[in-house]
């Protein structure tokens, strides 16, 4: 047991970051079951889609599961209603301002953790009473932070500024690089772009085809003026790119942006014109596994690591 798996109830201190177009009830039920933490992205659902997800997925798993709901989308409050409704206890804000539901969510029994990506916002969060923080580097899929602070940089950042669960996040797809998240002070890791490519992930064959083929160099911090997310560099990513070469307003970017872009690329598989959000660590992805698998060969690469570490024979002098 540690801090992370006695506070959700959980095997193993993996929790599965909630991911648009990506982590439906079946991916989530999935990593529930394998000993993990799965999480429903509600964030490209409409309430009437996350009710539907949520019964699902308790059909699926008699296992702690949570909701991941970013602040930023104009149907936050619908999305609480559903998730009071079926008395989901776990969710994990992102995207916002943790003051706004915290307190609210706490009253009515519900564990919260909130992702941050810098200090000041960690702080905020435990302000706010969240019971756990997500550190979120610049490598991780999805919006990211404006700074640009690395996993690397910011767990250990975060560690001495806080003393609450820390989990990490952001280039997280291996045992080794779980074993070095948690040496450099997290409590456990929330692994996002490993299970976009798993095969209970919702996201379309095209995008996880091109999730395992892209390598180092392959995805970039994109649209930094808007909402930063890191994206694969495909025809749409070069258009922003030109765009904000020539000095592009937010307006004109928005209208880029249009709407459904994501959607576009990664549910619908257009891999040209459609947002493919994924983290550096895709370069490290090379097949498309249950995630059953998946976490079974990140625990036993823990553990190895763990054995290797310990027999590291140097001396201090
Ligand atoms: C395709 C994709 C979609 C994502 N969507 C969300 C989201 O809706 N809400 C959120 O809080 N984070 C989102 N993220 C971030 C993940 O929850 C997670 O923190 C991140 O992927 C971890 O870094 P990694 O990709 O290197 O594993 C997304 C990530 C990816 C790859």
């Amino acid at each position: 047991m540690n801090k992370i798996t006695s506070l959700f109830n959980i095997k193993y201190p993996i929790i599965q970051g909630g991911m648009i177009w990506c982590s439906g009830w079946e991916l989530a039920s999935a990593v529930s079951n394998a000993g993990g933490l799965g999480l429903i992205g509600s964030g490209s659902m409409y309430p009437d889609v996350l009710d539907e997800h949520i019964r699902k997925c308790k059909a699926a798993t008699d296992k702690p599961f949570g909701v991941n709901l970013p602040l930023i989308y104009p149907q936050t409050d619908d999305h609480i209603e559903v998730i009071l409704r079926h008395g989901v206890k776990i969710v994990f804000t992102s995207a916002g301002n943790p003051m706004k539901y915290t307190s609210y969510f706490k009253k009515q029994g519900i564990t919260v953790a909130h992702v941050i990506a810098n200090k000041k916002f960690a702080l905020k969060a435990v302000e706010a009473g969240v019971d756990a923080i997500v550190a979120e580097g610049f490598e991780a899929g999805g919006h990211n932070g404006i700074e640009e602070t690395t996993t690397m940089v910011l767990v250990p950042v975060i560690r001495e500024a806080i003393d609450i669960p820390l989990i990490a996040a952001g280039g997280i797809g291996s045992g080794q690089a779980m074993f070095a998240a948690m040496a450099l002070g997290s409590d456990g890791v929330q692994i996002g772009s490993r299970f976009a490519a798993s095969e209970e992930s919702s996201a379309h064959p095209n995008f996880k085809k091109a999730i395992i083929e892209a390598r180092d160099g392959d995805t970039k911090l994109s649209l930094k003026q808007l909402i930063p997310v890191r994206l694969i560099k495909n025809d749409f990513y070069k258009k922003v790119e030109e765009a904000e070469k020539k000095g592009a307003s937010k307006e004109e970017l928005s209208k880029l942006l249009g709407r459904g872009r994501a959607r576009l690329g990664m549910f619908d598989g257009d891999l040209t014109e459609g947002e493919l959000e994924i983290g550096q660590v895709a370069s490290m992805i090379r097949s498309i596994k249950p995630v059953s698998e998946i976490i079974r060969d990140i625990i036993r690469e823990f553990h190895l690591t763990t054995r290797k570490m310990c027999n590291t024979d140097f001396s201090f002098q």
